[in-house]
Parts: structure tokens; sequence; C-alpha cells
């Protein structure tokens, strides 16, 4: 069970005057139960590429296979494929339209037949996941904070149990304790029901956090991939590419500088007071 982007191409507006090559020439597998971290400068293809994989972007070339399936195949039944992998947008607050939270929450569920009792426990367990009071179900979506909201759009995508969660942007725009809400949910979710999450964020703290795998995405190409040991060991090319490392590789580059013996893979904070403590004993001695 994965997905497969398989030389995957997409121009916008190909032949026009406004030819852009958001997508070139991608491959790549997310297999099940990745937690995916996917990075990249502003405008290097990294929306583009995950509206593809549940068919809401057409490739101009290459295709993306979903558990054996070219979810691109005229027989294919793309309706199946987007109940599985479920996409919240970047600032998917402005899609949420209908008068009450609850109703929101539904709305997909009832676009694919799931309603009364059926529809009623999922959208109860789906606020459940991402920490939603049940007493704001009845509110309208338009009374709530940033962060409620943003998980009000995630509820909707959640109640559909999906098996694949992809996610542009989730907490951008939210305060710290926003932030860390939406995304501790994420986690719980792919934690509890062993979703794959697929998570584009520029955030790179939130990347040594969470993924398991990062993709870096750099003027439309892939341009490395790997656990997030191997990706931020790669300082000097994620600099190139307008990107930056957690802060914990920037402390210890400078400790590295100072002459001192420090892995390159070491990038969370538990770690890095281990190898400074372990330098310090070193020292005394
Ligand atoms: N609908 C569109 N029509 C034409 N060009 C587009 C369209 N959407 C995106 N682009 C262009 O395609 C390139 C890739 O855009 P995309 O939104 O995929 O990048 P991104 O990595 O998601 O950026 P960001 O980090 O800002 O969200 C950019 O140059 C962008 O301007
Ligand atoms: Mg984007």
């Amino acid at each position: 069970m994965s997905i497969e982007v398989k030389n995957l191409t997409h121009i916008y507006g190909k032949n026009g005057p406004y030819e852009k090559v958001a997508v070139d020439n991608v491959s790549c597998t997310f297999e099940d139960g990745e937690f995916i971290g996917m990075i990249g400068h502003t405008g290097s293809g990294k929306s583009t590429l995950v509206q593809h994989l549940n068919g809401i972007l057409k490739p101009t070339e290459g295709t993306v296979i979903y558990n054996g399936i070219d979810i691109f195949d005229k027989n294919t039944d793309l309706r199946k494929i987007r109940q599985e992998v479920g996409m919240v947008f970047q600032y998917p607050e402005s899609q949420l339209f209908e008068e009450t939270v609850y109703k929101d929450i539904a709305f997909g569920l009832n676009n694919y037949g799931i309603k009364g009792d059926e529809a009623d426990i999922k959208i109860h367990n789906a606020a459940k996941m991402v920490d939603l009071d049940y007493d704001l179900l009845q509110k309208s979506p338009f009374e709530l904070s940033g962060g409620q909201k943003r998980r009000v759009a995630l509820a909707g995508v959640i109640a559909m149990e999906p098996k694949v969660l992809i996610l542009d942007e989730p907490a951008a725009g939210l305060d710290p304790a926003g932030r860390i809400s939406v995304l501790e949910s994420i986690k719980n979710l792919h934690l509890t029901r062993g979703i794959t999450v697929i998570l584009v964020s520029h955030s790179m703290e939130d990347m040594a956090k969470y993924a398991s795998k990062l993709v870096v995405m750099n003027k439309g190409k892939l341009e490395l991939t790997g656990s997030p040991k191997e990706v931020f060991k790669n300082q000097k090319q994620l600099f190139e590419m307008g990107l930056d490392v957690p802060n914990m590789c920037k402390v210890l580059a400078k400790v590295r500088a100072l002459g001192f013996d420090v892995p390159e893979s070491v990038f969370d904070v538990e770690e890095t007071a281990q190898v400074l403590c372990e330098i310090l004993r070193r020292e005394k001695c």
C-alpha cells in the first residue's frame, strides 16, 4: 500500500505566454503509515505536487499510482480515491460556509451519501480527534478563533476516515498555542489510526519534531529525500535553496566550528543536550 509519484510534470498555462513548469519530472514513493514532511521555498511546487495525489490537478506528464491503481486512468473511480486520500488545503478556513460547525463537518460525508446516525457518530468522533469541544458544534464557524476554524476544516476531512491525510501548511498563521494544538492532533491521528500523513510546512522545527521522512522541493524538482537526520546533514545545500535547518543544527554547527567533534545528524533538543554534556565532561578531564 503506497502512493507512487512517477515522472510527474505539471505545467500551468502550457504553450501560453505565462507558461510555468511548477513540477518538473518528480518521482517518489510515500509508503503506508509514514509521516512525510514536504519542505521547499515559496513557489517550489509543493502545493501543485500534493494536489495531484488525489487527482485535484491532472499532470501534464507522468502519473500517480495509489495502491497499484493509476489514479489518472479513465476507468479509475476518483471519488473513491478522494475518500481515502483526504486533503486539507492551505488556509482551509476560507472554505467554511455552513451555518453551523456540525453542518460544515457533515458536508463531505453527506456528499458521499453518509447521513443520519452514521454521520452523527463520525462527526462526533472527528471533533473529538481534533480536540474540538462538542459545545462548538452548533455554533457558526465564523464565531470561532483561527485555530478552532482550522480544526473544523480538519475534522471535515477526518470524518471521512481517510487512509492518507495531506495537509498543506495546516499551522500557517496560527499563534504558537494554536499551532501546537493542530499539529499534536495530527500526530495523534497518525499514531492512533495509523494514517499516512503528508505535511507541507515551512517550519523546520515542526519537521524535526513530527516527520519520519522528508521530501525537499526546489524550483519544481525533488532535490533531497530521506530521514530528517539524512536531510538536515546537507546544511549547505539547504541554505543554497533558501531553506533553514532546525535551531539545534545551527547551535551544533557553531560548536563544530570551534573544533569539537560533533555528529552531523543531530537536530533535536534532547540529543543536542547530550552531545553538549559529553563535550563538557571531556573538556573537564
Ligand atoms: N494556478 C496557477 N497558475 C499559474 N501558475 C501557478 C498557479 N499556481 C501556482 N503557480 C506557480 O507555480 C509555481 C509553484 O507554485 P506552488 O503553489 O505549487 O508552490 P508552493 O511550493 O506551494 O509555494 P508556497 O510555499 O508559497 O505555498 C509558482 O511559481 C507559482 O507561481
Ligand atoms: Mg503552497
